[in-house]
């Protein structure tokens, strides 16, 4: 934390139907960075991004991306390889997901975003998985916000 108490933080999010993003939304004071493509088209292997946002000065990013089949968005995926500047930041993950078990998806999309981030030499803190279907879904937002945080 700074020295005047205010971090300089931000949500770096991927959002193909809206549900990643509004929980991004729901965050308050982070500056929100979309990760935008020229196709949402999720059966595109290596889309190419059209915004890329830069996390070089925050001091804690969080990123978020649905889960496509099983494993984060392909965008998420393009975007993650894409960047190098994961030394500097407190990093927290979510994902958003529909299916009604964490290990259809939600787990193992955490991890491969996890996985991504430490090959490049950046450390994951927290990281939440966000059950669009579950009827907990709030109580989980609400957690997460409240835990996250530089
Ligand atoms: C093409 C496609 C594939 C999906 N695959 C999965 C999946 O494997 N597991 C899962 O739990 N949800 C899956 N979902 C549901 C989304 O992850 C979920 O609705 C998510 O909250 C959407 O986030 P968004 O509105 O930010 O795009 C899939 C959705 C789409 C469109």
């Amino acid at each position: 934390m700074k020295r005047d108490g205010i971090v300089k933080q931000c949500i770096v999010y991927y959002s193909k139907t809206g549900n990643t993003e509004s929980v991004a939304k729901k965050f308050k004071d982070f500056d929100l960075l979309q990760i935008k493509a020229n196709s949402d088209d999720p059966n595109i292997q290596n889309p190419t991004l059209t915004v890329i946002p830069e996390i070089k000065g925050y001091e804690y990013v969080v990123f978020a991306t649905p889960v496509h089949g099983f494993q984060i968005s392909k965008v998420m995926k393009t975007y993650l390889e894409t960047i190098t500047d994961y030394k500097d930041a407190i990093i927290d993950l979510y994902i958003t997901h529909f299916f009604p078990f964490a290990w259809m998806g939600g787990n193992s999309s955490l991890n491969q975003m996890k996985k991504i981030i430490e090959s490049k030499g950046g450390k994951v803190r927290n990281m939440t998985s966000v059950n669009w279907k579950n009827r907990k879904k709030d109580q989980t937002i609400q957690r997460m916000i409240e835990e996250y945080h530089a």
